[in-house]
């Protein structure tokens, strides 16, 4: 797609996520010649910096990443394309300096995308900063402005947030950011269900007979224990990235692929999750907090980590009820689903990273042999990206036996998936293809499932389970599933066998 000659105005620009993702995403961008030639970047932060200075912190970061160097012909006109602005907080006039700077047409063509890497409760001021002084009023060029997660904590906030936003700009305008929705295997799953006609026949409460979406990290909370703690599992992880990876999985095909098909096809089917019933609470949602133990570090070493409670209390803060893992059974009301119970579980500090769509089939109708296993279909996101599937098999030999084989179709070997997906969606934003990012809906269809578990979590009304660090399901939160005969997935190089 043709980009508009722009300029990508980066609130937060010395943050981490800019310097780890963003920046280097960018260059990456520019080397594969995905960036318009009239195209400038420039980064806001609060600290006093000389524009040299700064780009000699960009050239800093860019080492960091590509350790294996880089084609200086990009390096240069890459450099040539970034600015920096100071944006001291004590400065009344911040803004109005900034409108003067990007006023200047021979450095910064007139579009302008805005991505706001800030604090949430920075979003709507620097917004309505930015309408004071003109910097949003659309006449010959565009605007745009990029919000990062999360958008709001519950569904008041998030429509408080969005209030605010809609003062000073048109929902065409707000591109709120899921990085999930970047990465190259979440948007492969619409493709896979829709290109291939052997699977949408089966994709239905007829043949299946559940579905695991799950994330599992063995990282911790790290240094992020402050909003970590005010946040847990649920609201992190499930509110957005796997709720929306379950939407892509479940939904109905849109009848094309402009963004408003897609996304309406997404708000019908989180509009058609029925809400958890609090009242059984014990039996929908399961919730617990990991103790200290041993992970698997990324060097494929053991390390011996603190519990949740222990990084808090370095922290200064005493206890907690913030659950670290969270599994939650939905169930979605239409005809396709109806009474196919769908698994939703993500976890900090376990003992391998994966995330994936499981899905189960349900048992042959026609078994000729006994012992045979259900056919599993399973769409693995990270680190692995490939589809797999389990059939049932002759033995090769003199017995009438079945074994189940896989078929393993690799997509992409282990990769940095982030860069990939903030690369994806900056292009996007800049393309002004907003089919990759959350329309106001299904973000208030999202904290509309979540905020009902979250109430009754922080009433205590369910109890709060333990975990070691490094081990996998607690094993008390198999209260969810349906049936006896279900259990947890674990990542297809682990075999993804029972426990
Ligand atoms: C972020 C969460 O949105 O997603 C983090 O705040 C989490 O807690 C991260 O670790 C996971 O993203 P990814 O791309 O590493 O799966």
């Amino acid at each position: 797609k043709k980009i508009d000659p722009c300029t990508l105005v980066l609130f937060g620009a010395s943050g981490n996520l800019s310097r780890v993702k963003l920046m280097p995403g960018l260059f990456r961008l520019d080397a594969a010649g995905r960036l318009p030639e009239h195209m400038a970047i420039l980064s806001v932060g609060r600290s006093e910096v000389s524009r040299d200075d700064w780009l000699a912190d960009i050239k800093g970061m860019l080492d960091a990443k590509f350790k294996n160097g880089y084609d200086q012909k990009v390096f240069e006109r890459f450099i040539a394309r970034n600015h920096y602005f100071a944006n001291a907080s004590d400065d009344p006039d911040a803004y109005k300096k900034m409108s003067a700077t990007l006023g200047d047409a021979k450095i910064f063509p007139q579009n302008f995308a805005y991505f706001l890497s800030v604090r949430p409760t920075d979003f709507a001021p620097v917004v309505e900063q930015l309408s004071e002084v003109g910097l949003l009023n659309e006449s010959q060029y565009w605007r745009r402005v990029l919000i990062e997660k999360p958008f709001g904590t519950n569904l008041p906030s998030a429509q408080d947030l969005q209030a605010r936003l809609t003062k000073h700009l048109k929902e065409s305008q707000i591109y709120r950011i899921d990085h999930y929705l970047g990465k190259s295997a979440v948007q492969g799953i619409m493709l896979t269900r829709f290109a291939n006609a052997i699977f949408e026949p089966l994709w239905n409460k007829e043949h299946i007979d559940h579905v695991q979406i799950t994330n599992n990290e063995t990282l911790g909370v790290g240094e992020r224990t402050t909003f970590y703690d005010a946040t847990g599992a649920l609201r992190d992880m499930m509110q957005s990235h796997l709720l929306q990876t379950l939407a892509l999985t479940a939904m109905e095909k849109p009848a094309d692929l402009k963004p408003e098909s897609i996304r309406a096809e997404k708000v019908k089917l989180l509009q058609s999750i029925r809400p958890v019933d609090v009242s059984n609470i014990n039996k929908q949602a399961f919730r617990a907090q990991y103790k200290a133990g041993r992970v698997c570090a990324a060097d494929g070493h053991g390390e011996n980590v603190q519990g949740y409670l222990e990084e808090l209390k370095r922290d200064g803060v005493d206890s907690s009820i913030t659950e670290t893992y969270a599994a939650v059974k939905l169930f979605i009301d239409n005809p396709r689903w109806q009474g196919v119970p769908f698994y939703v579980r993500t976890a900090k500090r376990m003992h391998e990273g994966n995330t994936a769509i499981s899905i189960r089939f349900k048992k042959s109708p026609m078994q000729l042999v006994e012992g045979q296993h259900q056919n599993w279909l399973t769409i693995n996101i990270q680190p692995r990206e490939c589809i797999k599937l389990e059939i049932e098999s002759k033995i090769p030999g003199l017995d009438i036996a079945t074994r189940t084989l896989s078929i393993d179709a690799p997509q992409r070997q282990k990769e940095d998936e982030t860069i990939d997906s903030y690369e994806t969606l900056m292009l996007n934003l800049m393309e002004g293809d907003p089919s990759q990012y959350l329309h106001i809906s299904e973000v208030e269809a999202q904290w509309r499932l979540v905020d009902p578990i979250v109430k009754a979590w922080a009433a205590d009304k369910t109890p709060l389970h333990q975990y070691t660090a490094g081990n996998r399901d607690p094993e008390e939160s198999s209260v969810i599933f349906e049936t006896k005969d279900q259990f947890w997935r674990y990542s297809i190089e682990l075999g993804g066998d029972k426990h």
